[in-house]
């Protein structure tokens, strides 16, 4: 009998994770890896934030809390959406989950059928599909083109909803090619939308903090009257404060889909871990939140328009400049069908790999995220780093 149910076989194991786990392996073996693969902040998380766990713990804040938090975190998080947003959520239309990642699952779970469909705009951030599928639902990806800066059109959107799509999901700034759709796109998607009321939106809004060259960040729901009712709005600490390990997400939303939210959650994990609940309202209500932030991005910026710069200098590689989120997605096509140090590049991952094994450089392939022509480079990493970094995939792509 095998042990194991269905469902486990319809998610797919991922690409992405050999690379990384080879690039770990050579480190711990000594080997001087230069590492463009972390979806992460370099950055320690605020000094301020720490110091409010290690009080939390100190005053025994270390047993069960309601579902799913605190009310002063829930109530935080609202302030932070209608101060920062625009969005009028009430605390009750709020809920907290173990990082963005669990909220978007929990969200999925509280909504599809089996069968519904869910647009995803490519390139895509790689849980999105496997999640729908896990919850029943069926991906259809809408194909965001590199000559349109990756950014789905409103005459594509509209061509790909049917009656059967139940969610659309946007990511504005992106995860892994690091665009970002202006207002007046986004509002132009938002009157798409506006057309078909039976469309749920799910706003993956966790970069909006990374944005860069003057661009504007609007919150989604904010774009046509019709679609507080209908849209979720997708939040972090992992990005913004620096606080990956600490699993701290939150949703804003129509209350009876927070409460369908609340409900599974009741039954999988209660909570997120209490002492983390405190912190997590005070780095969204203290001025130095936002000074760290800032600080961040700043830096991102600098380091993400050096980045560019150098890889768009590549014989034989285009690059969309980076508009947020913390990464490049250049485009390596011109290389596959060739050979480099006798490895045959037939796509992203045996790129990667060659580039790794010969060069010492870790990068995301974007097999993931739906596109095998494309690898994905993070720039939360220093200068010296990627600087080093680019002359070795420089000298690699000088023996094709
Ligand atoms: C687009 C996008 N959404 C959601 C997440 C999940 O974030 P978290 O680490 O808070 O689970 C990530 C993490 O990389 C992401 O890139």
């Amino acid at each position: 009998m095998n042990p194991l149910a269905d469902r486990v076989s319809l998610i797919s194991d991922s690409i992405t994770l050999a690379v990384s786990a080879k690039a770990n392996a050579m480190k711990k073996a000594g080997i001087d890896v230069v590492g463009f693969g972390a979806g992460e902040p370099d950055f320690d998380t605020p000094t301020f934030i720490k110091d409010s766990a290690k009080a939390e713990l100190d005053a025994g804040r270390t047993k069960y809390t309601p579902t799913p938090c605190f009310p002063e975190l829930k109530a935080a998080i609202a302030q932070k959406f209608n101060t920062e947003n625009n969005l009028p959520y009430k605390p009750e239309q709020v809920t907290v989950g173990a990082g963005g990642k669990f909220c978007l699952y929990m969200a999925f779970m509280a909504t599809l059928n089996p069968g519904d469909e869910v647009l995803i705009p490519s390139p895509y951030w790689v849980s999105y599909p496997e999640q729908v599928k896990l919850a029943g639902g069926i991906p259809r990806i809408i194909r965001g083109e590199e000559s349109n800066g990756f950014k789905i059109t409103p005459a594509q959107l509209q061509s790909a909803i049917t009656a059967k799509t139940k969610v659309l999901i946007l990511n504005s700034p992106s995860n892994p090619a690091g665009h970002a759709y202006t207002p007046e796109e986004l509002t132009a998607l938002a009157d798409v939308v506006a057309m078909h009321p039976h469309l749920l939106v799910f706003s993956d809004e966790i970069y909006e903090k990374l944005v860069y060259n003057g661009l504007k960040f609007v919150s989604f729901a904010t774009l046509h009257p019709s679609l507080m009712d209908r849209t979720l709005t997708f939040n972090c600490h992992s990005k913004s404060f620096a606080m990956t390990g600490w699993r701290v997400g939150y949703v804003g939303g129509p209350k009876p889909i927070i409460d369908a939210m609340n409900k599974l959650q009741s039954q999988m994990t209660s909570h997120i871990t209490s002492f983390t609940q405190m912190p997590a309202a005070l780095a969204l209500t203290d001025p130095r939140g936002k000074e760290s932030v800032e600080a961040m991005r700043v830096e991102f910026e600098r380091r993400g328009h050096h980045m560019h710069e150098r890889l768009a200098a590549l014989p034989g590689i285009t690059c969309v400049k980076p508009a947020g989120a913390f990464y490049c997605f250049p485009n390596i096509s011109s290389y596959l069908g060739k050979s480099i140090g006798g490895v045959n590049l037939t796509d992203a991952v045996s790129f990667a790999a060659a580039l790794l094994a010969q060069a010492h450089v870790a990068v995301v392939p974007g097999n993931d995220s739906g596109f095998d022509t494309h690898i994905r480079l993070s720039f939360a990493t220093s200068m010296e780093q990627i600087d080093k970094g680019i002359d070795r995939i420089k000298a690699f792509l000088a023996k094709s």
